[in-house]
């Protein structure tokens, strides 16, 4: 498996998935949310709404997949990030179930490459570099717990600080690379 870091828009995404933090209703919402909803088209909400109806909304946690509607890449993993609240209410667990459930569900559709925002650092207030952290493990044991045809893992990073992180993490975890 192959991780590579983006600084970039993750709706121009070439993937097989990429994965939205969207909350709860899954009826979309502002940041990562907004766009994908924005760009993809109605086909996104519409499938969304046809998974409420049979479930509800989305647990923080879980994970739902959908079209990606006009979106490069062919399906949308939406999954729910915890809000944050100062660390002690389960969130790194929370978070790292986003990362798990939307992984088994790329696996159950054979899809080889998926691409993850930093989820709940935006509207649900995550600190960045502690969901980076919390996400980049969360991907490794992941891999290192079982079988996977999943072939790359993208980190999509919207702004500057985002990416830093997930570099650094890099670096941590490989050494130096050529940039
Ligand atoms: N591509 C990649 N990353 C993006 C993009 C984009 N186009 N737009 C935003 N991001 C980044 C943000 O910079 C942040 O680092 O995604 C990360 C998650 O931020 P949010 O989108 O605000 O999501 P989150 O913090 O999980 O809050 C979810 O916000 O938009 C609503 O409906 C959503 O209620 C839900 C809540």
């Amino acid at each position: 498996m192959i991780i590579q870091i983006i600084l970039g828009d993750i709706t121009s995404l070439t993937a097989d998935a990429i994965v939205n933090a969207a909350n709860s209703s899954l009826l979309g919402g502002g940041g990562v949310d907004g766009a994908i909803h924005r760009k993809g088209g109605p086909a996104i909400l519409e499938a969304c709404k046809v998974i409420r109806a049979r479930q509800g909304g989305c647990q923080t946690g879980d994970a739902v997949i959908t079209t990606a509607g006009n979106l490069p890449a062919r399906y949308v993993i939406h999954t729910v990030g915890p809000i944050w609240h100062g660390g002690n209410r389960e969130e790194a667990a929370l978070l790292e179930n986003c990362y798990f459930n939307a992984l088994a569900l790329a696996d159950a559709h054979q899809i080889k490459t998926i691409a993850f925002p930093n989820i709940s650092t935006g509207v649900y207030d995550y600190p960045k570099l502690a969901a980076a952290t919390v996400a980049w493990n969360a991907v490794h044991h992941y891999f290192d717990s079982r079988t996977s045809g999943i072939e790359l893992v993208s980190f999509v990073c919207f702004e500057l600080d985002n990416f830093q992180y997930y570099l650094n993490l890099y670096q941590e975890h490989h050494g130096k690379f050529n940039q």
